[in-house]
């Protein structure tokens, strides 16, 4: 995707060096150089979305497997290892990709999911989890 719009804005920023330089092609770059903004935004619109994480089913993964133990961003066995913010930035996982990991693999007391729950799933009530850490749980 990031190789996509660099050739993009490369193109683009050819385009009206040429339209610069040439004064009668200008009619026909001007409006090339505004369908390339165009692609250049739709391609970040399209993006952005697409890496977004469903909040929604990871909530709804987290009533379903998680909450037993870690009900209101708790933790009923191990009470140092809370889903809270502090905990997990002084655990060193407060961020997506450590939450991802520790959730699929497991660790200590916790089982792994990576036979439970799809690769979307784990993201989804990863970021959920960050979400809701990031809210202090309210
Ligand atoms: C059987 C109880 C149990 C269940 C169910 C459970 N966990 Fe845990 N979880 C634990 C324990 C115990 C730890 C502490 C592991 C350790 O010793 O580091 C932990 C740690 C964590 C941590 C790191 C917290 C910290 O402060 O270090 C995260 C994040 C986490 N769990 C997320 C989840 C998610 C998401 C789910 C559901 C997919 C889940 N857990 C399901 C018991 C559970």
């Amino acid at each position: 995707m990031p190789t996509i719009l660099s050739i993009n804005c490369a193109i683009d920023a050819l385009l009206l060096c040429l339209s610069a330089l040439c004064t009668t092609w200008r009619r026909v770059i001007v409006p090339l150089h505004l369908l390339f903004l165009l692609t250049v935004c739709l391609w970040i619109g399209a993006a952005a979305p697409a890496r977004a994480s469903d909040l929604t089913q990871g909530q709804q993964v987290f009533a379903l497997h998680c909450a037993g133990c870690h009900e209101g961003g708790g933790n009923i066995v191990r009470r140092g290892k809370t889903l809270k913010l502090k905990a997990l930035e002084k655990n060193q996982v407060a961020t997506l990709d450590a939450v991802i990991a520790l959730v699929t693999n497991g660790k200590a007391n916790m089982s792994a999911y990576v036979d439970r729950l799809t690769p979307a799933e784990i993201e989804n009530v990863s970021a959920y989890v960050l979400d809701q850490a990031q809210k202090n749980w309210k």
